[in-house]
């Protein structure tokens, strides 16, 4: 058993491996989060008091992070600013949490060695044409498109860097899209399934073939999990589960799973810069770690989180008027 402190836990990925965690192990975890407008503690309730605490603080802040470290064995790092389409409104806070918080987690790691994963994107790798044969792998050279892949890009060449000149004991993720419950409504599938929920049509992007690597967040959990147990120190580990859809074929399996006409979705405009697609060739971890997705089905999958958007109004219904209102002022 050990103590590990997640950061970023209230919000969408991180509050799913925190439950992941509760389920399937038995460390004690510390959750680190500023509540930004995209971390909710109503992720992490009924949570077995004796193995969960939760500490609202920033990442920047140097000396809530040394007591931290000081305490916890492990750090899994998630804490980000995550919203490409915030990162072009206002990138500022994307260099402040992804670029400046990763560097006071690894100066803090440095100090008190500090077994420590790193968790990012896909996206640092930029794009690939809809017709191309390969997909990203660990050897593909960074090309981020956005302020807010430039800024995970950044803070995983940080942690390179701390780990070659001054040895700390980091592994990094980069992995595709996630989709499940607690995601915020800003991001593509919910939107869409809270529009479909309140009788408003589903909002596509320019002509909607962009395409996306879809995994579950528990897929992503366990992924993780296995690289902080078997993961070789300073080593980068893609995860995916093979999972490209397109953005229209989303959209109506969306419409399709809750009994609309697959065709009652509006193309509005398109985001600047919009990366065409994402592939994730995952054999690395699959081979060297053992690691395989368990949500192999993406029907199933999408209409379990429909179904949990469904019944849990309450969570969701408080952030959607102001990011329908953010969205509005944009043509999107
Ligand atoms: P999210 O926006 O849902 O959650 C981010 C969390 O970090 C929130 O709880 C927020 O309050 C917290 N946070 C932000 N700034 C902070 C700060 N300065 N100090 C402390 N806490 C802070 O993001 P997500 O979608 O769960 O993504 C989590 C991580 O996974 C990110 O690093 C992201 O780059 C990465 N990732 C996301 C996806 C995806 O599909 N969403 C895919 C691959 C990788
Ligand atoms: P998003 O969930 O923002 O994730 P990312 O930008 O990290 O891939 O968007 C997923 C895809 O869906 C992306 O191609 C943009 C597109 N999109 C829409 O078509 N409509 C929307 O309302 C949103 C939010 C995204």
């Amino acid at each position: 058993m050990s103590k590990i402190l997640v950061t970023g836990g209230a919000g969408f990925i991180g509050s799913n491996f925190v439950h992941y965690l509760m389920d399937n192990t038995d460390h004690e975890v510390t959750v680190l989060d500023s509540l930004t407008y995209a971390g909710n503690k109503a992720s992490l309730v009924d949570l077995p008091s004796n193995r969960f605490t939760f500490v609202h603080g920033d990442i920047r802040d140097a000396e809530l992070v040394d007591e931290l470290f000081r305490k916890n064995d492990t750090v899994v790092h998630y804490a980000a600013e995550s919203h490409n389409d915030n990162s072009l409104d206002n990138p500022r806070p994307f260099l402040e949490t992804n670029i400046i918080g990763t560097y006071t987690l690894l100066e803090a790691a440095r100090k008190y060695d500090t077994r420590l994963h790193h968790i990012s994107t896909d996206e640092v790798y930029g794009d690939l044409e809809l017709d191309d044969p390969e997909r990203f792998s660990e050897s593909t050279p960074y090309n981020p498109s956005s302020p807010y892949s430039s800024t995970k890009a950044g803070s995983d060449l940080l942690v390179r860097a701390w780990v070659r000149s001054f040895g700390v004991r980091a592994t990094i993720s980069n992995c595709s899209n996630n989709y499940g419950p607690y995601q915020h409504v800003e991001k593509f599938i919910p939107r869409q399934i809270t529009n479909v929920i309140r009788g408003v049509r589903p909002k596509l992007y320019g002509a909607g073939e962009n395409v996306r690597d879809w995994i579950h967040a528990d897929d992503h959990s366990s992924a993780v999990m296995t690289i902080v147990d078997k993961g070789v120190l300073g080593e980068t580990y893609l995860i995916g589960a093979d999972g490209e859809k397109n953005n229209k074929d989303v959209v109506e399996l969306i419409l399709t799973t809750m009994g609309q006409p697959a065709d009652a979705y509006d193309h509005v405009t398109d985001r600047p810069g919009h990366d065409l697609r994402y592939a994730i060739d995952s054999t690395k971890l699959r081979t060297e770690l053992g690691w395989k997705p368990t949500h192999a089905d993406f029907e199933s999958g999408i209409a379990a989180t429909i179904d949990w958007y469904k019944a849990n109004e309450a969570w969701w219904a408080p952030t959607k008027d102001a990011t329908e209102a953010f969205y509005a002022s944009k043509g999107q």
